[in-house]
């Protein structure tokens, strides 16, 4: 597996943050818990991005039409999406974040 550092942000717990690398959109996802999750940064609804999400309940909403998604999984749990969106693995190293946007 091979991690790619994609931002250095420090993220709050119940935070977001919208990152693109390589062509691709991510959103960084600090769960109340402080636990880091990334998902795909487009929207299963309409893809647009999901910069400003934010994290309610274990969940991520769209800021554009609401839908909600789980943070663990990316299943959707709200319309008006009914796809959910991808989970990819990230990690915190030596005061980065890596995603591994290979796996
Ligand atoms: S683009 Fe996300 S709910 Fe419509």
């Amino acid at each position: 597996m091979t991690f790619t550092p994609v931002t250095p942000a420090d993220l709050e717990p119940g935070t977001t943050r919208f990152v693109q690398h390589e062509g691709a959109a991510y959103l960084l996802v600090r769960d109340a818990e402080g636990a880091l999750h990334a998902l795909d940064g487009l929207c299963s609804h309409a893809l647009l991005p999901l910069e400003g999400a934010r994290v309610r309940r274990g969940h991520v909403l769209c800021p554009h039409h609401g839908a909600r998604f789980e943070i663990a999984t990316g299943a959707a749990k709200g319309p008006p999406a009914y796809c959910g969106v991808r989970t990819w693995p990230v990690r915190e190293r030596d005061g980065m974040i890596e995603l591994d946007s290979h796996a």
